[in-house]
């Protein structure tokens, strides 16, 4: 919480103490920032509850409370409206000394974890020798800007790409790469891996006996085969460095050490399935081990079972998974797991946690958020063509991350060329590589993400609009002020701020809802919310700018402080679009 929103509650709450007793001291003031400058800064909307627990009229009880607040040194209105709301303008004072406050503090006012909570976050998680597509998109993107938003409020962050390195497709791949000759010893790489996986997809649909090979070398996979390990290796370590590279253009901070594929936890199924027996769970479902949690079922409304065993004694995702969740919460020592998987994945994980809590397998959090571990599930929709069928090439394939990389960074390219000819060459590249690829996460990230969203390249480059294109412009049209100015940015410290116009209260106050929304997004999971607030931010600045001079401003004062507000308003649209993965520009 902020320092701001708890200096509000704390008045209010002393106001209902005097005016009602202190029995009625921990009401909570339910105070937000109003909508409207007509409601005031924040309203108070808690006199309807507390009107129903006294029995009393709701507008009285306001009317009782705000004859007892203190506003000195606070408000410097106060107002109660329609049934009992309580409106709350702040004196200019103290949007001044909250303002440097929050410019004088290097997490712009968001509050640090203490202690810090170990969060687990298991995203991107592509399928070796397969392209990166855009469903990994989402959940690379969702999840780096989950971790930065932890790590903003101060939590430890492990990151976990959950490769998909080990099942039965790995057959029909291996066996194929050594039809073709492919020797693991010589250090060469397989291949392309879009190509790799469909020669053997093509043989493996056409051809029983080599179908029935791929299996055999299943068997052999698992057994421990020293060839087939050898070219299974070659593929994982082939498919990390290319994934290594979409990461690096993308911008996302999870790194090579942070994958730990599926087979990590292969030698710890088998003690899975052990313990899940010695307890009684495993149930037999024709032929295969299954496990029952919860009240989950099937489309005839029976119990649902979870398979953990084929009958062949292979181990199952899900298998896996559990290993995997037991891991994080015990060895990594997680106070909480975050996985970020489309949301046809649901069910699925739901099941698994559900399990490992009735098991007691891991504890459940306790009400209070302390003990235990939490396991959030954050799910996203599909992205859609124009069409709204599954994005997809017009010759129906999926489209490759790179693919769209590219195209967003020259599109972004010809448009900066067009807006800003003056450039150099070399300037321009680099901020068409922010730009293009800011635009492509802003659209993933501003969408609600469970939610479905429409894949739109204008949109997305859109210099108006919530876009990351307007949100980059804003700021670098900040930073061409400090340079026609001649201000040092990075040096600038802001002496003091000076509210007076509307505008200016208007910027103050989105400017001082910084911290609380990231702390938000660090509770709902919802990075559309810093998308949305930063857009708002973008907006009131730029109504600022145009209705109150910076450089030309009627005195040194009036200057000074209003750099001070355009320099606060840069840094918190770099921090902010920095928790999204965007980098900002200086110019473009
Ligand atoms: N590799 C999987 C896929 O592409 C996602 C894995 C998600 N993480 C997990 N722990 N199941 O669908």
């Amino acid at each position: 919480m902020n320092d701001l929103q708890a200096i509000l509650e704390s008045r209010l709450q002393a106001a209902v103490a005097k005016a009602f007793g202190s029995e009625h001291a921990d009401a909570d003031p339910a105070i937000r920032p109003s909508n409207n400058p007509k409601f005031g800064d924040y309203q108070a909307n808690l006199a309807m509850a507390l009107g129903k627990k006294l029995g009393r009229k709701p507008r009285d009880v306001a009317d009782e409370i705000v004859a007892a607040l203190d506003s000195v040194g606070l408000f410097s209105q106060v107002e109660v409206a329609g049934p009992g709301f309580i409106n709350l303008t702040l004196d200019a004072e103290t949007l001044n000394t909250q303002a440097s406050a929050m410019s004088a503090d290097a997490h712009l006012g968001v509050a640090q974890a203490d202690p810090a909570q170990t969060v687990v976050i298991d995203y991107s998680a592509p399928n070796v020798a397969k392209e990166m597509h855009v469903g990994h998109l989402r959940s690379t993107v969702i999840g780096d800007a989950l971790a930065r938003t932890f790590d903003a409020v101060g939590q430890k962050i492990i990151r976990q790409n959950h490769l998909g390195d080990w099942g039965t497709q790995f057959g029909m791949l291996i066996t194929n790469l050594l039809d073709q000759g492919f020797d693991p010893a010589a250090g060469n790489s397989p291949g392309e891996l879009t190509k790799v996986y469909k020669d053997a997809k093509l043989r493996f649909d056409n051809e029983p006996d080599f179908v029935e090979r791929a299996r055999q070398r299943v068997v052999k996979l698992q057994a421990g085969d020293e060839e087939t390990l050898a070219v299974w290796k070659a593929l994982v370590e082939d498919s990390k460095k290319y994934f290594d590279t979409v990461y690096q253009r993308l911008g996302v901070l999870i790194q090579p050490e942070d994958a730990k594929g599926e087979s990590f936890y292969n030698d710890r199924l088998p003690g899975v399935i052990d313990r899940l027996e010695k307890e009684g769970r495993l149930k037999k479902s024709q032929g295969a081990d299954v496990v029952y949690a919860g009240d989950f079922k099937d489309r005839d409304g029976e119990p649902l079972p979870m398979i953990v065993r084929k009958a062949d004694g292979g181990y199952l995702y899900a298998t896996t998974d559990l290993a995997a969740a037991m891991h994080r919460a015990h060895d990594l020592k997680a106070n909480r797991i975050v996985y970020v998987i489309g949301s046809p994945q649901k069910q699925h994980v739901d099941m698994f946690t559900t399990m490992l809590y009735e098991f007691g397998w891991i504890d459940r959090p306790d009400s209070s958020g302390g003990g235990g571990v939490r396991m959030d599930f954050v799910g996203f929709g599909s992205v859609l063509g124009k069409d709204k069928k599954m994005f997809k090439t017009r010759s129906g394939e999926t489209i490759r991350l790179v693919d769209l990389i590219d195209e967003a960074e020259s599109r972004a390219e010809s448009a900066i060329a067009e807006k800003n000819p003056d450039l150099p060459p070399e300037e321009r590249k680099r901020v068409a590589e922010a730009v293009g690829v800011g635009a492509l996460k802003y659209a993933d990230l501003s969408s609600d993400r469970v939610k479905d969203y429409v894949f739109d390249w204008d949109r997305m480059l859109a210099l108006d609009g919530n876009t990351a294109p307007y949100l980059l412009y804003s700021y670098a049209r900040i930073r061409s002020i400090f340079r026609k100015g001649e201000v040092d940015f990075a040096s600038f410290a802001a002496e003091a701020f000076a509210v007076g116009e509307p505008a200016e209260r208007a910027l103050v106050l989105q400017l001082l809802q910084f911290a609380g929304v990231v702390e938000n997004v660090a509770e709902t999971l919802e990075p559309h919310r810093l998308c949305n607030y930063l857009y708002e931010l973008a907006t009131r600045y730029h109504r600022f700018f145009e209705q109150c001079p910076v450089l030309r401003a009627e005195d040194e004062a009036t200057k000074s402080a209003r750099l001070a507000l355009c320099h606060l308003t840069a840094r918190a649209l770099e921090r902010g679009l920095g928790l999204l993965g965007i980098n900002v520009v200086e110019r473009m």
